[in-house]
């Protein structure tokens, strides 16, 4: 039976979930801008759903996500990740509510999406917030080559790993036209690369905001241990029967295979059995350029080039230059030496 419930997030998450148990939190919460179309009728239940989607009153948005981010931490285990996406306009709510706990940012993400807001008067809106933050007193998971292989270049030779990894993500909404979609459903790049990054198979990956269930669809399309509420009965019955019809860890085979790791001991401690290989290779031929010496120790040892030259430095190593060219006229032997 899946760990999906028709509640308020707050309570099903009192009701549900063991302190300390979750590892990743990647949840999208209502952003609170249906303003007029609220009114006073919000009681968080479907009295105020709005086409299957439960809004929260401009002024209830800051004690709103202090309540509900403070059940978020309790559920996070020690080192687990929590990723809130946010619109600007309650941003400022959703940070004060993470400053008065005790996680850590980890990093600010822009996600950069199509179709963003027509407007004529101003600037189009078409970027959320991601906020990324831990609970300290664990091991946070962070899977840096989960996509891209140390190695990989893109065709003007940057490494795709770097930017992939870089805090703005340019990822398209998907458009399924006639499909009927929750508000704000998030696209299947953005949420695989999410979870990829940051949990691993068998991880309980919990989303407090429900909506389409597209983030508990991902993770269970990727073998994940998918959790989570939803307070409109309209929405949780319409994503439970999308949710239904993905096998679990269906989505595994679609996910990038990053190239094998060169640099498959970088970050790690020198041993002195590599500090002597390097001092081998470097001082044994005359290398054309230091470039080349590097490279054969960064192969030799599966370091990358910025490790290695610290430690050359460190320990005041130099290459060995190629021999000089003669200067002058150079006499050539003819005779045999029969010594
Ligand atoms: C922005 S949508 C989530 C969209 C979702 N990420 C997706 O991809 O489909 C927010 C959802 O939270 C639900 N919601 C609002 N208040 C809630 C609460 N207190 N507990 C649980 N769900 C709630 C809304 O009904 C809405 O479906």
């Amino acid at each position: 039976m899946p760990r999906l419930y028709n509640e308020d997030c707050v309570e099903g998450a009192r009701r549900h979930i063991a302190d300390g148990t979750v590892d990743l939190i990647l949840t999208d919460p209502p952003y609170g801008i249906g303003g007029d179309k609220l009114d006073k009728h919000y009681n968080r239940d479907e009295s105020f759903v709005v086409g299957g989607y439960v809004e929260v009153p401009e002024g209830e948005y800051g004690e709103f996500s202090r309540e509900w981010i403070g059940e978020a931490v309790r559920i996070l285990r020690p080192g687990g990740s929590i990723y809130i996406v946010s619109g600007y306009t309650n941003l400022h709510h959703v940070l004060n509510a993470l400053h008065s706990t005790d996680l850590y940012e980890v990093n600010h993400l822009i996600w950069k999406y199509n179709f963003g807001v027509h407007t004529t008067k101003k600037y189009v809106s078409s970027h959320y917030h991601i906020l990324f933050w831990q609970k300290p007193g664990g091991a946070p998971t962070f899977n840096t080559y989960c996509r891209y292989g140390d190695s990989e270049t893109g065709q003007n030779g940057s490494s795709l790993n770097y930017l992939d990894r870089e805090d703005v993500f340019v990822i398209n909404r998907e458009y399924q036209p006639g499909e009927a979609k929750n508000k704000n459903e998030l696209p299947w790049e953005l949420l695989s690369k999410l979870i990829s990054y940051s949990s691993n198979p068998g991880d309980t990956v919990c989303d407090m905001f429900l909506g389409g269930f597209s983030t508990a669809i991902v993770a269970k399309g990727m073998g994940r241990e998918p959790i989570g509420f939803e307070i409109s009965k309209n929405a949780f019955d319409m994503g439970m029967e999308r949710f239904l019809a993905v096998e679990e860890g269906e989505f595994l085979g679609r996910l990038r295979v990053p190239a094998k790791n060169r640099r498959v001991n970088g970050g790690k401690p020198w041993t002195d059995e590599e500090r002597g290989i390097m001092a081998a290779i470097l001082g044994t031929r005359p290398w054309e350029t230091k470039k080349d010496a590097i490279g054969a120790v960064c192969e030799a040892l599966g370091r990358g080039k910025w490790g290695v030259e610290n430690e050359m430095k460190r320990l005041g190593l130099a290459v060995a230059k190629p021999l000089e060219a003669p200067s002058g006229p150079v006499s050539v032997q003819t005779t045999l030496d029969t010594r």
